[in-house]
């Protein structure tokens, strides 16, 4: 694929490099925030899964008065350093990152916290929709320590089979639950977004981070929750009609009249998971898929 016919097939990837964001999930952020007005009052917010970083951007620079917010991230993989962002990296499903990431609001809850987590995908789309459920609910549960009430989450969710018992966890928890689908995602896509406003546990709730809320129950049958118990939330697409289509091609020069240039992206990956296939590729010693095994 040549350099620029990436920046033809996907709009957004382009704009997130010409606006110094590092990835193209900035505009889903921003367009969420447009809608649900995300970052009113916000001076301390929490970034799980946060690399390569373009959510932290959009938060250091959007919260407390002229950036002077708090924001701590966190992610599996290295992130290059942003101003005004503490990282750490660890495993949100892990109990030692949990509790790390808890101390720093010990005393200070936090207004907001994000999670736009994704497992590797595997193709599988019982295994994916369950990998994500759990970093949802990992993220969840680390909300509920930081969170101050009234405080807000907002995380990425497969509109999977059992979605529904997703939306019953969060409405647990939170006043207003709904399901948002920015422009800037791909239609093609089964990822949206929980936007879950208003923190308000049930009385006598206390958090406790060595129970996750669901884990071992996971059970597909809960989906079939009917009566009071079956939660349907509204599903809102957020981002102006008028803002780019991420599921259509655009020509390298854009309507405005002014000229392509390509550019580089903001911050190559640190370290990513794929860079030993990378080499050994470029080395032809990239072992090859033996062909009985190719369909299965
Ligand atoms: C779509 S990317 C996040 C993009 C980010 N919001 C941005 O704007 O740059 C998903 C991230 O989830 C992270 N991730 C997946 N599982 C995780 C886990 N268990 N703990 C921490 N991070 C995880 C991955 O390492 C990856 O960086």
């Amino acid at each position: 694929m040549g350099r620029t016919s990436k920046d033809k097939r996907d709009v957004y990837y382009r704009l997130a490099k010409e606006n110094g964001w590092r990835a193209r999930s900035a505009f889903k952020l921003l367009q969420l925030d447009e809608e649900f007005q995300l970052f009113q009052g916000v001076t301390r917010a929490v970034d799980l899964c946060a690399a390569p970083g373009s959510w932290s951007q959009v938060l250091s620079q959007k919260i407390g008065g002229q950036g002077s917010g708090h924001v701590v991230a966190v992610d599996l993989q290295a992130m290059a350093p942003l101003p005004g962002v503490l990282q750490i990296q660890g495993d949100i499903t892990q109990l030692s990152t949990a509790k790390e990431i808890i101390q720093h609001f010990e005393g200070s809850p936090a207004d907001l916290v994000v999670c736009d987590g994704a497992p590797d995908v595997t193709g599988l789309h019982d295994v994916d929709e369950y990998m994500q459920a759990q970093l949802l609910l990992a993220a969840l549960n680390i909300a509920t320590h930081v969170l101050k009430p009234g405080g807000c989450f907002v995380a990425k969710i497969f509109r999977g089979r059992d979605v529904t018992l997703l939306y019953s966890q969060l409405r647990v928890f939170f006043s207003s639950v709904l399901c948002a689908k920015p422009r800037s995602s791909r239609n093609s896509s089964i990822e949206a977004f929980a936007v879950c406003q208003g923190y308000d546990p049930p009385e006598g709730f206390m958090p406790d981070l060595t129970k996750p809320l669901l884990d071992h129950s996971y059970d597909p049958d809960f989906n079939q929750l009917d009566g009071p118990t079956r939660v349907i939330v509204p599903f809102v697409t957020c981002g102006d009609l008028s803002s780019y289509d991420s599921d259509r091609s655009y020509p390298l020069d854009l309507e405005d009249g002014s000229e392509y240039k390509y550019t580089p992206p903001t911050q190559p990956p640190i370290s990513p998971p794929y860079q030993e296939a990378c080499t050994l590729k470029k080395k032809g010693q990239l072992a090859k898929e033996p062909r009985s095994l190719r369909w299965l």
